[in-house]
């Protein structure tokens, strides 16, 4: 099937990427021509594990190729728009970039193309689209919804292997060739309107984000009552009815998905006169744990200004090099403002681009990053982090604070290594307890 991608972003770029490998023929547009020209040389310019190589792979094999226009007379049977979607200030989502890349597709997709949107879209955009593309004469092409859930780190995982594909569709012919596109992944499909389809995307992520801000409610009131939030967490994921995915407590969801989908379903909701409590609280508790580290420095170091403190892990989450909402950006912020000194670790993230400042270095020797520090933060779980040599970190350091803002860390060993420590609601289990 002759494919054609928008965006080369995340998801595009997986998606093209994976769709080549399957037999398909993609090509991926990008007007940024900085993105375009590495890539046709396949060099990929994000971090993602066995992506290179896959990418490689299919430039090879003539399957893929990339450019920065979408041509002129464009025989593709389906287009697949993967462009951005970031927030606005009032928390909707900007869908400029969307509606251009339509219109350009209005003008160039032979008849019965199918549009179908990748990006993360309000309900309703679909119909939207539709419409715009009407007034442009153009009846004969069909629009249609297909969401990804692609993760950062498992990407390609996630594109070939999903649990289920989600197809939005408002005719029988896009319901066909979405089929066709995705023969190649053995997955459940829910086939269902487009705009019951942009919602099982939003519905899908708020619902993740709602259960990691539950369980960190939970470790804020287990480190007040003694007791242990990584055993309640794998306590409550024994019932299959809650299930032990994204119960891990810790300093909140960041990335490119979670902070930008919790803030469009609240505007989308608003919108509609209706008023989700329950998503603007899980907003609103992610927010407060991004900073608590900064309450219990302040608590041992009192003032923090003058104070250096080490931030290990500076990406959203391990596994890749995307900083977007990562904890490190925004407690960096606030230390920064409080006038600590601070120095980065992280194993693949160069830079760290803390709001309001020219973005600064981040050192890929975590003792470095250490040496001589008052105190520490582990705000990304990268094995790398996990297995330090703390007996040396700690020999590194001037003063012995460590706050694990990850739960990774075990208690009574960093204690036994000299440690003051602080995390979110894991405790030590009495060593004559443990089995
Ligand atoms: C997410 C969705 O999982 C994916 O389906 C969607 O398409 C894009 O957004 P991603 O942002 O790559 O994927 O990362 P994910 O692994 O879901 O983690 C998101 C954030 O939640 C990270 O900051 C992570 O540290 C945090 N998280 C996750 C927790 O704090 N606790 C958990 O138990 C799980």
């Amino acid at each position: 099937m002759k494919v054609l991608i928008v965006g080369t972003g995340y998801v595009g770029l997986v998606t093209g990427v994976c769709f080549a490998s399957q037999g398909h023929e993609v090509l991926c547009v990008d007007a940024d021509s900085q993105k375009v020209r590495p890539l046709q040389a396949g060099d990929c310019p994000i971090y993602e594990d066995g992506l290179q190589s896959l990418l490689r792979e299919q430039l090879r094999a003539g399957r893929l190729r990339f450019a920065e226009d979408v041509p002129q007379t464009a025989a593709y049977e389906v287009a697949l728009i993967a462009v951005g979607t970031p927030s606005r200030a009032d928390g909707a989502a900007d869908l400029t970039n969307v509606f251009a890349v339509a219109k350009d597709l209005g003008q160039k997709l032979q008849p019965r193309a199918v549009v179908a949107t990748k990006s993360t879209v309000p309900v309703g955009t679909g119909d939207k689209l539709e419409r715009m593309l009407v007034d442009m004469g153009r009846t004969d092409l069909h629009v249609a919804s297909t969401p990804e859930f692609l993760r950062e780190g498992t990407a390609i995982k996630d594109t070939l292997y999903p649990p289920r594909l989600v197809f939005g569709i408002a005719d029988a012919h896009s319901a066909e060739v979405l089929k066709v596109l995705h023969a190649g992944v053995e997955a459940p499909a829910v086939v269902c309107s487009r705009a019951t389809a942009e919602m099982i995307k939003y519905a899908s992520n708020a619902f993740l984000a709602t259960k990691i801000s539950f369980i960190n409610e939970i470790a804020n009131i287990c480190a007040r009552v003694d007791a242990d939030v990584s055993q309640v967490a794998i306590g409550m994921g024994m019932d299959p009815r809650i299930g032990g995915s994204f119960l891990r407590a810790g300093l909140g969801y960041g990335g490119s998905c979670f902070p930008k989908d919790t803030r469009a379903l609240v505007n989308i909701a608003g919108d509609v006169d209706y008023d989700f409590k329950l998503l603007k609280a899980v907003v609103e508790v992610n927010q407060l744990q991004r900073t608590a580290p900064l309450r219990q420095l302040t608590d041992w170091l009192n003032d923090l200004s003058g104070k250096h403190i080490a931030i290990l892990g500076v990406a959203f989450k391990p596994g890749t090099d995307d900083t977007r909402e990562s904890a490190a950006l925004e407690l960096a912020h606030a230390l920064r403002e409080q006038g600590a000194r601070l120095t980065f670790y992280d194993p693949v993230v160069r830079r760290c681009p803390v709001h309001g400042s020219a973005s600064i270095p981040v050192l890929d020797d975590p003792y470095l990053a250490v040496g001589d520090a008052d105190a520490a933060v582990v705000v990304t779980e990268w094995p790398e982090i996990v297995d330090l040599d703390w007996p040396l970190v700690r020999q590194q350091m001037r003063q012995p604070f460590l706050y694990d803002g990850r739960n990774v860390l075990e208690p009574h060993t960093m204690q036994s290594l000299g440690f003051t420590f602080a995390n979110v609601g894991r405790r030590a289990m009495p060593a004559a307890l443990q089995v």
